[in-house]
């Protein structure tokens, strides 16, 4: 069963062409990696999928979902995908337990007596039991990162969509992250991640894609695409890759 389907995909900023016709699957399960240079448009394409960025035409299906570019009835949407961006964005006055459920209740209704399993549950994901009474400036960078995605997996998305999650964090909190995600895969859980970690979206992602001018310009399983890119583009982003 496909996870995501997006056809032809067109989106412009003004006279600025961003998405040039983007065709992209994801099946159920898998874990594609995004790469590409700088403004190549992989945000962009993320937002378009989970609604939070209208495009000009094209078609996107998500987790059975069908976008049409207006951004119109997306609540349905937005309950089965889940987001977690470069900054944390957890609420900076609520505990990580208040963060984690407070979609839950609002979008959800899920029962007061539920609420507290469910953070537990999500916080072992992470491995951070210990700081369900923490607030948010109590939490290195990774931890927090790691807080932000548990608050994404108590609304038990479909599928979820990591954009560059580790990128402002120091080197030494980026490998916990990682090792998150990695977790995460490995349950099956189907995702889609934005990243500059070459080596990470080698060993941890079935599918890579790579993005250029504005088109998912070479894709497949991850091991294809780094030991052996077809086109000259793909193959100078790869030797440009300096980790
Ligand atoms: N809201 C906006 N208004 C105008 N232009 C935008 C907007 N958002 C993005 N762009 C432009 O669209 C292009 C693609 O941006 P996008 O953020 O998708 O790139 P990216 O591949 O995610 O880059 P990076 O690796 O730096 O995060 C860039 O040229 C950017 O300046
Ligand atoms: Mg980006």
């Amino acid at each position: 069963m496909q996870a995501l389907r997006i056809e032809n995909l067109q989106k412009s900023f003004g006279a600025l062409s961003v998405l040039k016709g983007v065709d992209l699957t994801v099946n159920n399960g898998e874990t594609v990696a995004v790469i590409g240079r700088s403004g190549s448009g992989k945000s962009t394409m993320l937002r378009c999928i989970n609604g939070l960025e209208p495009f000009n035409s094209g078609s996107i299906e998500v987790v059975g979902h069908r976008l049409d570019g207006t951004n119109k009835r997306l609540r349905d949407l937005r309950k089965e995908v889940g987001m977690v961006f470069q900054s944390y964005n957890l609420f900076p006055h609520l505990t990580v337990a208040e963060n984690i459920k407070l979609a839950p209740r609002v979008v959800k209704n899920v029962p007061r007596a539920e609420q507290d399993t469910l953070v537990q549950e999500v916080l072992t994901k992470v491995g951070l039991r210990e700081k369900a009474g923490s607030y948010p400036d109590e939490l290195s960078g990774g931890q927090q990162q790691r807080a932000a995605i548990a608050r994404s997996l108590a609304m038990k998305p479909k599928v979820m969509l990591f954009d560059e999650v580790t990128s402002a964090l120091d080197p030494e909190l980026t490998g916990e992250v990682l090792k998150t995600i990695a977790e995460l895969a490995r349950t099956g859980m189907t995702m889609i991640l934005v990243t500059h970690e070459m080596g990470f979206a080698r060993r941890v992602a079935s599918h890579t894609v790579f993005m250029h001018e504005g088109r998912a310009w070479e894709a497949g399983p991850s091991e294809e695409i780094f030991t052996n890119p077809q086109t000259p583009e793909l193959r100078a982003f790869i030797a440009s890759d300096v980790k």
